[in-house]
């Protein structure tokens, strides 16, 4: 029988029913799916009894994220995160969200986050202090825990500056904890974070009433920003949230990024050598800044393709406001779409060799050939990653003083698991040996 003439078109559905992003394998059925139906299909999720949109299309990611998106909401997952970071940046929308990020923005700009390259340097050097120790004595180091637990020592002092030492000297112990430690995002942890934003709460009373000049450091930023047209500062429930939205979107993604950088490397001995020769032709410094690492183009690329293969955020979502039509589809107002940098990033028609690591196809010479909006691991739009040239700096930073010092080389034979959950990481934690160079 022949459709009704008014029907919307809809791109094709999968036959599975299942609550897509919010299953464990939602990464290989996702692949699947656009395998068998093409770039954009539909799947129903029994338990928000709707459909769910997924979009492989980069007319699509432009369109969603830049032409059109202010007809589009944070979706799926969102709630979720939302009962942690209340309404920071990363959860919130529209008005608020727009003065949150109006305020915010200055603190990422370059002039700013080049001040950090001491700090970050000096971070470094600790964490090189015990991998020395370990390198003497042939041992290993837990690769993935160290990232985890430098990236998160960068945040936290890029928030709290000097008073970090006050807030993690408590009696029941370093309340940061909570982000490294494997636990579960239950009610334990949730209390525990609890406590975590009452001690941010009594730093920033107490920053309050010193002048603002006496840190460098984003809480002091925080403190020091004014909405453009009202010129009110936040309030103090609307700072922590920034807190921990910040803690939160800079840490795993930075971690995970620098874990699955190394692994790489050790598997690229010839794209490891280029990196070597890159770092060992520029001096060292104690305080490197921005421009200065920018300098590192091919690191720059190692990073850029690690992102490309391995993306933090591999999916995440949106909600359409109004109706809206993707790949000549009509969107119903109201549905709920995913888009994964994951596989925008490994998708055939534009890429050459997508599995393979070839850092050199994001140099100079190869900017032809990338196909724009098939790229995307900081999203794109005006809700693009805020702390995109934070994360590179750091990165750059840290892979150029460990570059200079070792090769790591996986301890364990066989291929690294990854495993797809909020974020995307190594199933295990990888045990690398450090061979000092
Ligand atoms: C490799 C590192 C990182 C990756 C791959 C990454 C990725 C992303 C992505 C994909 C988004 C957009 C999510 C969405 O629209 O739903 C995002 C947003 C955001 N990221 Fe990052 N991020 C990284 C590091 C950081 C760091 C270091 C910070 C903070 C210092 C940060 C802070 C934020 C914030 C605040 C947002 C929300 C921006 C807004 O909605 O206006 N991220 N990030």
């Amino acid at each position: 029988m022949n459709e009704p003439i008014s029907a919307p078109r809809l791109p094709p559905e999968a036959a599975e029913h299942f609550d897509i992003g919010a299953t464990p394998d939602s990464l290989p059925r996702i692949s699947r799916l656009f395998e068998e139906l093409g770039d954009i299909c539909r799947v129903y999720a029994p338990s928000r009894q709707s459909h769910t949109w997924l979009s492989n299309h980069p007319d699509d990611i432009k369109r969603v994220l830049v032409s059109n998106h202010r007809n589009y909401t944070k979706g799926i997952g969102f709630d979720r995160v939302r009962i942690l970071l209340g309404n920071g940046i990363v959860t919130s929308d529209g008005e608020l969200w727009k003065r949150q990020r109006y305020m915010m923005q200055p603190m990422f700009h370059r002039r700013v986050l080049t001040q950090f390259g001491r700090m970050i340097d000096e971070a470094n050097d600790r964490f090189l202090a015990g991998w020395a120790a370990q390198a003497a004595r042939g041992g290993t180091i837990n690769l993935t825990n160290d990232m985890s637990a430098l990236a998160l020592e960068v945040i936290l002092r890029s928030l709290f500056g000097a008073d970090l030492d006050f807030l993690t000297a408590q009696p029941g112990g370093n309340p940061f904890d909570i982000f490294t430690d494997e636990s579960a995002r239950d009610l334990k942890f949730a209390y525990r974070f609890r406590q975590l934003t009452k001690l941010i709460q009594q730093l920033i009373e107490r920053r309050r009433g010193e002048p603002p000049e006496s840190h460098f450091d984003f809480l002091g930023m925080l403190l020091a920003a004014r909405d453009r047209e009202t010129g009110a500062g936040m309030t103090d429930r609307e700072m922590i949230d920034e807190v921990t939205t910040l803690i939160v979107a800079g840490h795993e993604t930075t971690a995970n990024t620098l874990n699955c950088a190394w692994y790489l490397l050790s598997q690229h001995p010839a794209v490891e050598a280029r990196m070597h020769a890159e770092i060992d032709a520029m001096p060292e410094e104690a305080a490197p800044g921005l421009a200065r690492m920018e300098e590192l183009k091919y690191t720059k690329c190692i990073i850029d393709e690690t992102l490309r293969l391995y993306p933090p955020v591999w999916v995440f979502s949106r909600r359409a406001i109004a109706a809206d039509v993707l790949s000549g589809y009509e969107l119903p107002a109201g549905a709920d779409l995913l888009l994964s940098p994951y596989h925008l990033h490994r998708h055939p028609a534009y890429w050459k060799d997508p599995e393979g690591f070839h850092p050199e196809r994001f140099d100079a010479a190869h900017e032809a050939e990338r196909p724009r909006f098939a790229y995307m691991p900081f999203s794109a739009g005006p809700r693009h990653c805020i702390g995109e040239t934070f994360s590179i700096y750091e990165m750059l930073i840290h892979l150029s003083k460990v570059g200079r010092r070792y090769r790591l080389r996986l301890e364990h034979d066989g291929p690294v698991e990854f495993d797809a959950q909020v974020n995307l990481r190594t199933r295990h934690p990888l045990q690398m040996r450090l061979e000092p160079r």
